[in-house]
């Protein structure tokens, strides 16, 4: 009789405790490449186009879910010039531009704030105020169009409704009025720790 090997199958890692859905995003992307430590800067890739950035924490959960030393995952994010360790701007917007966002006219939000802070997706503003970014979907896909502003998703967004939100961040509210005329808000990530 011929022992057979067992078969390792990739196993779901548990829902980030933040909540927050672009962690969801990260997880399909590794189990899409079945956790294999080669996938490492896809994964990065993943995770800066749903973060705008890769932050500590973002370098320790990818470390951890594909086991390897964070020095390692660390060495290939400062390596690389197209990954970022900080947020380009002092503020930064995300619009998604996934299908479901798209079709909900995510790209007139695209075009209304290019036009007010003259950036195109992936620049920064000359006084270093507001990045703007965009992704392919950020998870919560049931809200769009959603845009992530300094960390935190908003969804059922408006250039209107954008365009105030991120006025009021840049002249040092917390956008808190944007926030409640945006219906939801889902989740801070200055509420994110590991
Ligand atoms: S397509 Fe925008 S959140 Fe999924």
């Amino acid at each position: 009789m011929v022992a057979t090997k067992p078969r390792t199958t990739a196993k779901a890692p548990p829902e980030h405790p933040s909540g927050d859905p672009r962690f969801a995003l990260i997880d399909r992307t590794l189990k899409r490449l079945r956790f294999q430590q080669d996938a490492l800067i896809e994964v990065l890739h993943t995770a800066q186009e749903a973060f705008g950035f890769l932050d500590e924490d973002l370098l320790i959960y990818v470390a951890r879910q594909l086991k390897l030393p964070l020095s390692w995952v660390y060495g290939v994010a400062t390596f690389y010039h197209f990954f970022s360790l900080k947020p380009q701007g002092e503020h930064n917007c995300i619009v998604c531009m996934g299908t479901a966002c798209y079709v909900k006219r995510a790209a007139e939000i695209v075009s209304a704030l290019q036009a007010h802070y003259g950036i195109e997706p992936g620049k920064t503003t000359p006084d270093g105020k507001l990045s703007l970014l965009s992704a392919r979907c950020l998870g919560s896909c049931g809200l769009a169009p959603v845009i992530v502003l300094d960390g935190q998703v908003l969804g059922q967004e408006t250039p209107e409704s954008t365009l105030n939100a991120v006025q009021a961040r840049l002249s040092g509210g917390n956008g808190a009025s944007a926030a409640a005329a945006a219906p939801k808000s889902l989740v801070s990530m200055e509420e994110v720790d590991e």
